[in-house]
C-alpha cells in the first residue's frame, strides 16, 4: 500500500513523542477507548502518552462528530487510510467480531501494534490466523493485545495475586456466570444477533469474558468442557430502523419487517482445568434483573473468593485458615494505594472507580508494555485470546455434539 498520509477532517496526523493512536469503530467501546486512552496519561505516569490521532468509522458526519467530542485529532470514514500513517503506531480495533481479523492483520502487516477487542474473532479459523499473524510480526518487534477489560478491575487483578500467593490453596471449584437481561423479545435484530457477524450470542459476548477471567485468576487451562446447552429462545426480532442505544438498540427506530436471530440466547457448560479444578459457566442475556452482573466464585482448601461486577469495587474473601469462630465472608473495598492493583492511580480509599476505569488502566498497560515496562496486570496477547477461542469452539462442539470435548481436540 501507498505511503501516503491519512487526510482526516481537516486534520492531518503529525508524529510526536506520544504513541499514535488510531481508533476504529466509535459506538459503544469506540466511547469506552476514547475515554481509556485520553485518561492513561493523566493518571499514570507512562513514559509516553498514548496521542489519539485518528478515529475510523463509517458515517463521514458522525465519525467527525465523534472525534471532535471524544478527542482525535482526525476522522476517517476509509480505515485503510490509517495505514498509511506512518504517524499511527497502534490501531485500535473497536468493530464488530467478524471485521477483527481481516482489520487487525491489515495492521500487523502496516507495521502497526494492535490491540483489538474481544472475542478475538466471530470464529476459530479468523481467531488461528490473527493468531499466526500476530506471531509473524512479533518477529518484527510488534505486540498485540486484546481488550478482556475485567482482568483490570482491581478486584480481579487482586484475585490472581491471592491465588498466586498460594492463599486459597488447592483449587476446587471455579463457578462463573455472566448475566445480562437486554436480549429480550423487544430488542431488535442488531448486529449482536447476526452469527456471520457476532459468531454467536451470549457465549462470545460474555463467555468470552469469564472464560479469560477463570483462566487469568486461577492461572490454569481448560482442559476439557462437557454438558454443554446452547438456546435461542428469541427466534424473530423486528429489524432495525435505525439510530438507538448500542447494545440494546433502546430508542432506535424499528422497520415492520421481522428477521430471524441466528445466535444463541444463552449457552452453559462444565469445565475441568488442568490443575485439577472443575467449574460451571453461563453467559445470557435473558438473565431478567441481572444487567451486567459478571460473576466468578473460586473455591479452594484454605479459602474463597468471589467477585460480581455489578459491586466491581469489592472482592469477597473467606480465609478458612482463620479459627472457627473468626471465618466469615469478608468484604475487601480494593481502593487502598500500595494495597491493591491499579488503586494508587486513582483516588483516596473507598473512594470508587467505575466501568471506564478499567479502559484507561488498560491504555495505560498497553504504554507501559510497548516502553518495555511491566504492565500492574498481564494483558492477554493474540496467542493468549485464541487459547480463550478454542474453549468457546470447544462448549459449542460439546452442545451440538452432545459430549465432552478435550481442549487438545480444538486446534
Ligand atoms: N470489552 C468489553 O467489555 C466489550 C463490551 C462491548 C463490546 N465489546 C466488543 O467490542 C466490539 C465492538 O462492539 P460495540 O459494542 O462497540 O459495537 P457497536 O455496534 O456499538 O459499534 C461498532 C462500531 O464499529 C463501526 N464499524 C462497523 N463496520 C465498520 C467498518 N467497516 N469500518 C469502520 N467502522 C466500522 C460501527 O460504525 C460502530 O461505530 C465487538 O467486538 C464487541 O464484542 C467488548
Amino acid at each position: 500500500m501507498a505511503k501516503k498520509k491519512a487526510r482526516a477532517a481537516g486534520t492531518t496526523a503529525r508524529a510526536s513523542d506520544g504513541i499514535g493512536i488510531a481508533l476504529i469503530g466509535t459506538k459503544f467501546m469506540g466511547r469506552a477507548h476514547s475515554t481509556g486512552w485520553a485518561g492513561a496519561g493523566r493518571f499514570f505516569d507512562l513514559p509516553r502518552r498514548p496521542r489519539l490521532l485518528l478515529a475510523a468509522g463509517r458515517d463521514e458526519r458522525e465519525t467527525a462528530t465523534f472525534a471532535r467530542r471524544w478527542g482525535w485529532e482526525g476522522a476517517t470514514t476509509d480505515w485503510r487510510t490509517i495505514l498509511a500513517d506512518d504517524a499511527v503506531e497502534l490501531v485500535d480495533v473497536a468493530t464488530p467480531n467478524n471485521l477483527h481479523a481481516e482489520m487487525s492483520i491489515a495492521a500487523l502487516e502496516a507495521g502497526k501494534h494492535v490491540a483489538c477487542e474481544k472475542p478475538l474473532a466471530a470464529t476459530l479459523d479468523q481467531a488461528r490466523s490473527m493468531a499466526i499473524a500476530a506471531k509473524a510480526a512479533a518477529r518484527r518487534g510488534l505486540r498485540t493485545y486484546v481488550w478482556f477489560n475485567y482482568r483490570r478491575c482491581p478486584a480481579i487483578a487482586f484475585a490472581r495475586r491471592i491465588v498466586r500467593e498460594g492463599r486459597l490453596g488447592r483449587l476446587f471449584h471455579v463457578r462463573a456466570s455472566y448475566l445480562q437481561d437486554w436480549g429480550r423479545a423487544g430488542t431488535p435484530l442488531l448486529w449482536r444477533f447476526d452469527a456471520k457477524v457476532a459468531g454467536s450470542g451470549a457465549h462470545g459476548d460474555l463467555n468470552a469474558h469469564i472464560i479469560d477471567m477463570a483462566r487469568f485468576v486461577t492461572g490454569e487451562e481448560f482442559s476439557e468442557v462437557s454438558g454443554a446447552i446452547e438456546k435461542t429462545f428469541v427466534a424473530e426480532r423486528d429489524l432495525p430502523g435505525g439510530g438507538g442505544g448500542a447494545i440494546s438498540g433502546k430508542g432506535g427506530a424499528r422497520s415492520s419487517r421481522r428477521g430471524r436471530s441466528t445466535v444463541d440466547d444463552c449457552v452453559l457448560f462444565l469445565a475441568r482445568f488442568s490443575g485439577g479444578a472443575v467449574g460451571t459457566f453461563e453467559a445470557t442475556r435473558l438473565a431478567t434483573g441481572n444487567q451486567n452482573r459478571n460473576q466468578i466464585e473460586v473455591n479452594g482448601e484454605k479459602g474463597s473468593l468471589r467477585f460480581d461486577f455489578e459491586r466491581m469495587n469489592e472482592l469477597l474473601w473467606w480465609d478458612d485458615t482463620l479459627p472457627s469462630a473468626l471465618r466469615g465472608w469478608s468484604r475487601i473495598m480494593c481502593t487502598n494505594a500500595g494495597d491493591h492493583p491499579y488503586a494508587a492511580a486513582y483516588w483516596p480509599p473507598a473512594h470508587l472507580i467505575g466501568y471506564e476505569h478499567g479502559f484507561v488502566s488498560e491504555c495505560a498497560d498497553i504504554a507501559l508494555d510497548l516502553a518495555g515496562r511491566e504492565p500492574v496486570a498481564p494483558i492477554p496477547d493474540f496467542a493468549d485470546a485464541y487459547e480463550t477461542q478454542r474453549v468457546l469452539e470447544a462448549a459449542i462442539r460439546s452442545a451440538r455434539e452432545r459430549r465432552p470435548v478435550a481442549i487438545r481436540e480444538v486446534r
